[in-house]
């Protein structure tokens, strides 16, 4: 059976761009879509190459082998494609305190939206790569999570709910490397009912 691929689409989501009005440019949101894609197209590489590729256990090695560098590379690549996904997703609504059962969620394990909200804050300048507000099943309340790369930190058992990009690309172009004043502007724009709609999945 011929591997499935996955697609970025054509343009940013229109909304997205509102967040124009807090700082984060067009130019960036442009720039970003080319790292976007480029994610989609690796995924789909590695599709192609696993599919392919021999599957002898005995030629498979820890230090270097053919399925090490596909396995790795594929989590980083459909990693990557996915925290895009919801990285645009969630974006371009009016930000402010999270509505709804959501908002619910992030009050009862943190106290308020404003401690939430200095959390996130904190957290984005604590990772790497990402910031990450995941529902956790087993204990049935959300965490912040960071992620160095597309990669790293993930926990299983979690719906992904608000991925925020702090890669240098996502705020380098509006920012410089204000990196906490990216954070604000961003938080000025997530779309909480995007996030609800991640939650009722
Ligand atoms: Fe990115």
């Amino acid at each position: 059976m011929e591997p499935k691929l996955v697609a970025v689409p054509e343009a940013i989501p229109e909304k997205v761009y509102t967040s124009e009005r807090v700082g984060i440019s067009k130019a960036t949101h442009d720039n970003h879509l080319t790292l976007w894609k480029g994610y989609a197209n690796k995924t789909n590489e590695i599709r192609k190459a696993l599919h392919e590729a021999e599957v002898d256990p005995s030629k498979a090695n820890q230090i270097y082998s053919q399925m090490r560098a596909l396995k790795v590379n594929y989590a980083f690549a459909y990693g990557g494609y996915i925290n895009h996904n919801v990285y645009f997703a969630t974006m371009g609504g009016q930000g402010g305190p999270a509505t709804g059962e959501v908002g619910k969620l992030i009050e009862s394990a943190y106290g308020s939206f404003d401690h939430w909200a200095a959390d996130w804050k904190s957290t984005g300048m604590a990772g790497r790569g990402w910031v990450f507000l995941g529902y956790d099943h087993a204990e049935k309340r959300v965490h912040t999570y960071i992620g160095d790369a597309q990669d790293t930190f993930p926990v299983w058992d979690h719906t992904l709910l608000l991925a925020m990009d702090v890669y240098e690309h996502a705020y380098y172009l509006d920012f410089h490397t204000a990196r906490l004043k990216y954070i604000e502007a961003y938080m000025q724009v997530i779309d909480w009912e995007a996030v609800n709609a991640r939650l009722r999945g």
